[in-house]
Formats: structure tokens, C-alpha cells, sequence
């Protein structure tokens, strides 16, 4: 337990960015190949589109980490850790933390972490947990998903819910107010299976083709996430000897429109203090809560000193909370580009080559 203006060391976000694919596809162009519609996916889950990379996972990290690092006016080499949270990596071997480290430089430690769409919150945890050990000073932390490369398109109740894109966060060491003042992480392994990408490991890898499939249950997956992510923000505020009151922000992994609002409705929090984009790119698991976390700061919809509350749930069944108390600064120090080359595809196009082989189209 940390109490308010804490003198331990811990972390502080000094920069922040995020790459969001140029490709969109919208709801109504799933609706074009598979059997749903705009209507239905926006009242059940908030979605009216999503971005489809054209790059790899490792390409949005690293972009979304050139805009961090500018943000905090700091270089790759400055970092002593790297850690992407992702479940959908280029390779197994290398880590995508260390394709982001080949492009940007540095000597620090990579690695990456599956904690499926809880993976950005798990991440800032470790960090900020080396720091207090004394053992990093300055780090990066980047979600990164290219979730399509496993969307079954013939499965109509997950097809229509993910997308692709990157966010990250440099943090710094300091005894400060600001930064982390809580997090919890928690995981409840008896719940593997409601939640599940399939074909996308070693299972079966030698004698047995298992498709790619993302099998969810999707009520089960709903119900746990409403009372997981609501009980791990209230003993995140009491960890950081706050009230629910003192939240400025809630920030939370953006799956669906209707967990978020349950999630805010048990903590009794005002809509307006409640940030959301899942509207514009659906589930992009562990790169939701960086990519609404840059928007946010862009927009202005962190003040200097707001108390921010972050909240995730996902695959494991995993799910986590933090509480940050901003610093004086909510601009960036510095802008990059993202330094990727753009596509004149849409996100149809860019995954015409699956739906006409399964005869979609
Ligand atoms: N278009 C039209 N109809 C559909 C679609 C679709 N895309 N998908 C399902 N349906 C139909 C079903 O077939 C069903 O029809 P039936 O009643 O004739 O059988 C009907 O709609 C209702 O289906 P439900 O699954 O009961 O719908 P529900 O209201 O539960 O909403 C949803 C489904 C949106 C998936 C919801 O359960 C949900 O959001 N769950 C949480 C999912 C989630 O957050 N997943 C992310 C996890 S993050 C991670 O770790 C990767």
C-alpha cells in the first residue's frame, strides 16, 4: 500500500504516443462478407469500425515507441527495459521488444508479456516494480496487437469485435506525488477456456492442424469482466488512500462499450469522467489502454495533477488496475513521425485475400 504523495520510488509517465493503422474497415464492410450488421454491433458492443494493419506487430510497436520517446524528448539507448505486452508477436523468438530495440537502439532489457488485453497494465506493474527495486531507472512500455491475423472471419461473434495498433509510455524513476500510486494484477486460471485463440501456438503442432480460431464465451467473458474490473479499481483506490471521488479519469481496456459503462456505473462514476475510443478501433487488447491514453492526453482530457485510474481484463482469465496521479505535464515535449510507409488499401482489401479464400466474397 502506497499512500498519497508517497515518498518511495516509482514510476511517473513522462511520454506518451500511439500508432493507429491508416486502413479502417468499417462495420459495414464486415457486413459485406459476413452475416451481421452496423445495427448489431454497435448496440452490443459500441464498434462502428477498427484499423487493419498493413504492417507487423513490430512495425506499430516501434512506431508507437518513436512517439513516446519524442514525447519524453529521450532516446531508445536512455531505456534500461523495453516490454511489449502482446499476444499476437511477429515470431516466438525474438520478442517483438527486441525487434523495437533493433530499429531505435539501446543495451537495455526486452521482453515481451502475455497477459493477453490486461498485458499494458501487467507491464506498467513490472516496471514500476523494478524501479522501486532500484533496478531501472527509465522504461518503455508499449501494447502492440495485430489481432486481425487471427480474426475468424466465419465466426461472426468474434470477427466483428478486434483490431490492430500499438500505444506505449515511457516512465522515469522518481519519489515524487506523481506516478503510480497503486496496481493490482490478478488472474484466475480456472477460466482458460472461456477465453481462448486457438492455432496460433505450438498446440497440436505435430500431428494435428488446429485452425486459428478465437473462441470466447462471450456472457461468462462479460460478467467477469464487470466485477473483476470493478473490484480491482476499488482496491486500487484504497491503495493509493484515495476515494472513488478523487478520480479524475478512468481509463479502461476498451472490449466493449457496455462492460465499460457497468464498470463505471459500480464505482459510481460520472460518465463524463469515463474516457473511451473503442468506437473507433475496437478491441486492440493490450494496445487499448495506451492508444486511449495518448488520445486522451491529446485531447486534453488529462489535466496536470488528475487522478487517473486504469483498468483491464482479458484472456487467462487475467485481469488488473492502476492508479497514476499525472505530473505538471500533459504535452508532449517533443512529436515523431511514425516513420512507417502508408497504404492506399482498405481494411477490406487488406484482408481480401482470407475472405475470398473462404468463399466469403
Ligand atoms: N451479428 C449479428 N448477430 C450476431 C453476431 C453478429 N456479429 N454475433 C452473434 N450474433 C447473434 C448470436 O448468434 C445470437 O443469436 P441467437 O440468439 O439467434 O442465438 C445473438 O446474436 C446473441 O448473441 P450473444 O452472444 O448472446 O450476444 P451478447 O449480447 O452476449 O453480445 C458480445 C455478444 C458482444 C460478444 C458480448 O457478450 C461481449 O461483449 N462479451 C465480452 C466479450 C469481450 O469483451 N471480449 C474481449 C475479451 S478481451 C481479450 O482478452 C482478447
Amino acid at each position: 500500500m502506497k499512500p498519497e504523495g508517497s515518498a518511495m520510488r516509482h514510476a511517473a509517465i513522462i511520454g506518451w504516443g500511439d500508432y493507429t493503422p491508416p486502413a479502417v474497415l468499417s462495420n459495414d464492410d464486415l457486413a459485406s462478407v459476413i452475416d451481421t450488421t452496423d445495427e448489431w454491433i454497435t448496440t452490443r458492443s459500441g464498434i462502428k469500425e477498427r484499423r487493419i494493419s498493413h504492417v507487423s506487430n513490430s512495425d506499430m510497436a516501434t512506431a508507437a515507441a518513436r512517439k513516446a520517446l519524442a514525447a519524453a524528448d529521450l532516446e531508445c539507448a536512455d531505456m534500461d527495459l523495453i516490454i511489449v505486452a502482446t499476444c499476437s508477436p511477429d515470431r516466438a523468438v525474438p520478442s517483438v521488444a527486441a525487434y523495437v530495440q533493433r530499429e531505435l537502439g539501446g543495451l537495455g532489457a526486452t521482453m515481451d508479456l502475455n497477459a493477453a488485453c490486461s498485458g499494458f497494465l501487467y507491464g506498467l506493474s513490472v516496471a514500476n516494480g523494478m524501479i522501486a527495486a532500484g533496478t531501472v531507472d527509465k522504461a518503455l512500455i508499449i501494447g502492440a496487437e495485430r489481432l486481425s491475423s487471427f480474426l475468424d472471419l466465419q465466426d461472426r461473434s468474434t470477427a466483428v469485435l478486434f483490431g490492430d495498433g500499438a500505444g506505449a509510455v515511457v516512465v522515469e524513476a522518481t519519489d515524487g506525488p506523481e506516478g503510480v500510486l497503486s496496481s493490482n494484477l490478478h488472474s484466475d486460471g480456472a477460466l482458460t477456456e472461456i477465453l481462448t485463440i486457438r492455432g496460433a501456438g505450438t498446440e497440436g503442432i505435430f500431428d494435428e492442424e488446429i485452425p486459428t480460431t478465437v473462441d470466447m464465451e462471450g456472457r461468462e467473458v462479460f460478467r467477469n469482466a464487470v466485477t473483476r474490473m470493478g473490484e480491482g479499481s476499488v482496491v486500487a483506490i484504497e491503495n493509493a488512500g484515495l476515494d472513488v471521488d478523487d478520480i479524475d479519469v478512468l481509463i479502461s481496456h476498451q472490449a466493449n462499450i457496455r462492460i465499460i459503462d457497468a464498470t463505471a456505473r459500480r464505482l459510481n462514476l460520472d460518465p463524463d469522467n469515463v474516457y473511451t475510443n473503442i468506437h473507433a478501433y475496437g478491441n486492440t487488447s493490450a494496445a487499448s489502454i495506451p492508444i486511449a491514453l495518448s488520445e486522451a492526453l491529446d485531447q486534453g482530457a488529462i489535466k496536470p495533477g488528475d487522478i487517473v485510474a486504469f483498468a483491464a481484463f482479458g484472456g487467462g482469465l487475467t485481469w488488473g488496475a492502476a492508479v497514476v496521479r499525472w505530473g505538471d505535464r500533459v504535452e508532449r515535449l517533443g512529436t515523431a513521425d511514425s516513420g512507417l510507409p502508408g497504404t492506399d488499401k482498405t481494411g477490406l482489401e487488406l484482408l481480401a485475400d482470407r475472405v475470398q479464400g473462404l468463399g466469403l466474397a
